[in-house]
């Protein structure tokens, strides 16, 4: 395991990883771990097809009216999830094992989100997207799975991280100020083969760094986002019942995770308020 890299399950794509103590330990230290070439190429290809149309049939800002204006655009048509390979890679076997060895057997989704960026995108600042409101102990854990279907490199830019900044208190906002830039202490990772996952516990500051020539192609990124039991979280979305309603009946979880879509870990729904970092729909993490 060298360089802060998971390597048990590269280039398997389906194999179960075991997730040794150095790695249970970096992620509670450090709260991130990368899995280069995580996911099997031929579900890669699949999904990148997948955000192709979630993107150019404008399904993908229909899904962000509904989670913005609930009261005028109501339940969007279609959700990430219930496209076959978004499906599918939500309830990845191997992430779902990767998962239980760092949150425990009870955990729940939480949402996912999906988007193709455009060459010469901007970056996003510094920020966390840990959901909890007042924002206050980090007691429980939230992971936010960043799948970089295309990889990184510098034609597409970089994830930034701030090792250890997930044990602070903070709003996710707290770090905005400071824009993209290098900050003491930061882990770059610049280059990921296609089909890669960094994991992040989802307090983790971090912040997507444009290409430093500009972004000279397309980058795609799908997030998928779990919680850990034994608290109420506030949802992702104003039709979150319906979302995992949909999951239920799409019988996505199978018979190992019955508790991977239920109601019962969440709060109700309430908009974000704009000191917390607002939740504003589809917009994939980093
Ligand atoms: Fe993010």
């Amino acid at each position: 395991m060298g360089n802060n890299r998971f390597d048990a399950a590269a280039g398997s794509g389906t194999a179960v990883p075991e997730l040794g103590a150095a790695d249970i330990k970096q992620f509670d230290e450090d709260g991130y771990l990368v899995l280069p070439g995580f996911l099997p190429a031929p579900l890669v290809e699949r999904t990148k097809a997948e955000v192709d149309h979630w993107v150019d049939s404008g399904l993908r800002e229909r899904s962000i009216a509904s989670a913005v204006s609930p009261e005028a655009h109501g339940i969007p048509p279609l959700m990430e999830l219930e496209m076959e390979a978004h499906g599918r890679l939500l309830v990845h076997p191997p992430l779902l094992a990767v998962l239980a060895q760092l949150l425990g057997p009870a955990f729940a989704f939480h949402h996912l989100h999906s988007d193709r960026r455009p060459p010469g995108s901007p970056g996003k600042d510094w920020h966390h997207d840990y959901e909890q409101e007042p924002q206050g102990e980090r007691t429980h854990v939230m992971v936010h799975a960043l799948h970089y279907l295309g990889g990184l490199n510098a034609s597409v830019g970089g994830l930034a991280l701030l090792p250890g900044s997930h044990r602070q208190t903070a709003e996710k906002t707290a770090r905005a100020h400071l824009g993209t830039v290098e900050v003491p202490g930061e882990v770059f990772i610049g280059e990921l083969q296609p089909g890669s996952t960094v994991l992040i516990h989802s307090a983790l500051f971090h912040t997507r760094r444009a290409a430093p020539r500009g972004e000279s192609r397309e980058r795609y990124m799908v997030d998928s986002s779990y919680v850990q039991g034994g608290v109420r979280w506030p949802p992702a979305k104003p039709y979150w019942r319906h979302m995992l309603g949909r999951a239920r009946e799409l019988g996505l979880a199978g018979d190992r995770w019955p508790d991977l879509f239920a109601e019962h870990h969440f709060t109700e729904y309430r908009p974000a308020g704009p000191a917390s970092g607002a939740r504003q729909g589809p917009e994939a993490g980093a």
